[in-house]
């Protein structure tokens, strides 16, 4: 682990913008319209937040009103106490009650063209109707309110049914990832103990096939053989065409669905029943599962929504967030966020660059997008590919720009802000994670004056602060550890069927209330990020990235002792160590040093790269293509401290190819393996 205190910020960036003013022509109404407006608001929801989140949380729809607001006993906090609310009935069904149920909810929009694109629309009675048919469907397979319902599906407009039929009926949803291997399903059903798998027969992905059903098929039986059995698997038919069925397992969902009801009324959930899960990688090999519950989750999404995207119902507007429903983006900004502001939320299948590289600005263009919000990878991406693609299509239509996570560098921001944003669209820098389940630390696109490359000033109710190990606060442009003072309504519960470990992760690193330091049984109140960050004179936050051993790839986390557990289960490997490298378009690379078993060592460099790609394949099938190491270098043995720790920072050091290591090596055990490292770069 690196001392983030120490932490020195390399990026001067001086320019600032200023949000466009509400006369500018072509400009929207701005919700929040001034700088001042912000600072109000946020002063009164840091002094006031009992005030300030129930106001806004009664605007909700409650079966049950809440008694209470907030209840924090650190780490525990619950929000809404004693509300029964349901997350489908202020998605969905609210808006078909108010009269707007023939409005489109759901733009979809496959992948493969073939003269004119495939689209679909749903509206919020569509997604009424199909919810309920599914819901009944899934109660008729014995599902019930607190199960977890494991959902693997390519992003078609069922896999967003999906989610809300789950939230409608009760049951916690666990959406996995369609990038991820058969062994990942394995491990997250059966830390979910989840009898059900929602899935598709494939899924579209840059022309070519994902073999989802086959892989949910090798996974049950791998499930079987370790003892979990999966009672029921839906298939969502989206290619057609043969798959391998299981019969009395497998269901046709479209099938299923059209047997079932269309009328069921939503369940009333407690403010503080378990949403769902979804599993993030952390610093030890075991994925975790992030516990979300119902009613903070739900105003919390919302709200950030509203404000940050500047969502006005009836404006014409169309919100598109480019993320899978596989991460937490997708949850919070294609689905559970976006349909209670009621603004048509897109959703597209597949690839950016296909047919073309400028896929996605012919989707602004034909849809008319005002609200674009993507990751800083895939901006380097389309930098990549050149600015004709843009250039090629009617933008005129964006209002907002979003960009989230990892940093975004100031160069990919001023290329966004150009050729995509036409200079004049604000860019909303959005830092948050999978554990605090809606944005943090963001501009608000028509008060927030931004700089490039800074995620700005913290969103309402959240109280940020960089931290140095003591729990005291940094001077200004001083690095430290990004913590945050209080709870909000949408941070994560736990970490499923692991109490220690979400204690130990979030509240241990700052001492208690008291000053003590902090134990299981008396944690910090204050909650670590993970990440390190320095406040500038005019206190922006300026995210510097991970502290722990979690590298953040393509804006996706991942565990590097994830990455070396798959490394070291191929027969080839003794011990592994991997480290992030900075990567063109990636951000970070996955770098890995691999020890290899006698008798394996590749005689010469055609065996070495054959080997390589080898344990690439492997890592792939382990993890999934996101986790394949971009270098594998192999070595007879790995820099070690004489305790026998792994010494990271020189593999990182190696990693980025720097001529001269200047980092301490006085605890080196054995010089030369340094040297020998060096030569062994791949060739
Ligand atoms: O390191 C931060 C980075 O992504 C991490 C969270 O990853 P994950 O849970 O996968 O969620 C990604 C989508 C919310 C953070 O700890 N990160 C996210 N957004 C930003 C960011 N780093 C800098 N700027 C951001 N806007």
């Amino acid at each position: 682990m690196h001392d983030s205190s120490s932490i020195e910020s390399v990026l001067h960036e001086q320019r600032v913008f200023q949000p466009p003013s509400a006369n500018t022509a072509g400009a929207p109404r701005w919700l929040i319209g001034s700088i001042d407006e912000y600072r109000a608001m946020h002063r009164r929801s840091i002094d006031d937040p009992e005030g300030f989140w129930g106001e806004i949380a009664r605007a909700f729809h409650w079966s049950t009103p809440f008694s209470r607001v907030v209840d924090w006993n650190p780490p525990d906090a619950r929000w809404f106490i004693g509300g029964r609310t349901n997350l489908c009935f202020n998605c969905v069904d609210r808006q078909v009650d108010s009269g707007h149920g023939d409005d489109p909810a759901l733009i979809w929009e496959g992948e493969p063209i073939d003269g004119e694109p495939e689209i679909r629309r749903l509206s919020y009675r569509d997604l009424q109707a199909q919810t309920s048919r599914l819901a009944n469907a899934l109660r008729a397979m014995g599902v019930a309110k607190g199960d977890v319902v494991t959902i693997y599906m390519g992003m078609v407009p069922e896999l967003a049914v999906a989610v809300l039929a789950c939230a409608r009926m009760g049951a916690a949803h666990s959406v996995i990832f369609g990038g991820f291997s058969a062994q990942a399903i394995v491990d997250r059903v059966i830390d979910a103990d989840s009898r059900v798998i929602i899935t598709c027969d494939g899924a579209w992905r840059r022309g070519q096939v994902v073999p989802l059903k086959d892989n949910v098929d090798a996974a049950c039986d791998q499930l079987s053989k370790q003892g979990h059995a999966v009672s029921h698997v839906l298939v969502c038919r989206r290619i057609g065409g043969d798959v391998a069925w299981t019969t009395g397992r497998d269901h046709d969902l479209a099938q299923v669905a059209n047997d079932a009801s269309p009328d069921c009324p939503c369940e009333p959930m407690d403010s503080e029943d378990l949403a769902f899960l979804l599993y993030t990688s952390g610093s030890t090999g075991k994925p975790k599962g992030i516990r979300h519950t119902t009613g903070g989750y739900m105003v919390h999404t919302a709200l950030t929504s509203r404000y940050v995207f500047n969502l006005i119902p009836d404006a014409g507007q169309v919100f598109w967030c480019t993320a899978d429903v596989g991460w937490i983006t997708g949850h919070s900004y294609i689905i559970y966020g976006i349909l209670p502001s009621r603004v048509p939320t897109v959703m597209y299948e597949g690839a950016p660059n296909h047919p073309q590289p400028d896929r996605f600005w012919d989707i602004v263009a034909r849809h008319r997008v005002t609200q674009f919000y993507t990751a800083p990878t895939a901006i380097r991406a389309f930098m990549k590919w050149g600015a004709e693609h843009p250039g090629r299509h009617d933008l005129s239509s964006l209002q907002v720009l979003g960009t989230v996570g990892e940093p975004i560098n100031p160069e990919a921001w001023m290329w966004y802000h150009t050729h995509i944003g036409g200079q004049r669209c604000p860019i909303v820098d959005t830092w948050w994670q999978t554990e605090t389940g809606g944005h943090m630390i963001t501009p608000l696109p028509g008060a927030t004056p931004t700089k490039p490359g800074s995620c700005t000033l913290p969103f309402f109710g959240i109280d940020a602060a960089i931290l140095n190990e003591r729990g005291q606060e940094q001077p200004r442009n001083t690095g430290g550890l990004l913590a945050i003072r209080r709870p909000w309504p949408s941070i994560l519960r736990g970490v499923h069927g692991d109490r220690e470990r979400f204690i130990q992760t979030y509240f241990s690193r700052f001492p208690g209330s008291d000053g003590k330091p902090p134990t299981v049984d008396s944690p910090s109140p204050f909650y670590f990020t993970g990440d390190g960050a320095r406040q500038d004179q005019d206190g922006y936050f300026w995210i510097m990235g991970r502290v722990d051993d979690v590298i953040n790839v393509s804006g996706h986390r991942l565990g590097t002792m994830e990455v070396e557990s798959a490394l070291v289960s191929h027969p080839a490997v003794v011990e592994a160590a991997v480290v992030g490298m900075p990567h063109e378009i990636k951000g970070t690379g996955v770098a890995a040093f691999c020890t290899l078993e006698p008798g394996h060592a590749p005689p010469d460099e055609p065996a070495a790269k054959a080997l390589r790609a080898a344990l690439r394949e492997h890592v792939a099938r382990e993890i999934g293509a996101i986790a394949k190491p971009d270098s594998i270098r192999f070595t007879d043995a790995l820099p070690k401290t004489r305790s026998g720790k792994i010494m990271r920072r020189l593999l990182r050091s190696l990693a980025a190819g720097e001529e001269k290591i200047t980092q301490d090596t006085t605890t080196l055990e054995d010089f030369s393996v340094l040297a020998r490292l060096k030569e062994s770069e791949e060739g």
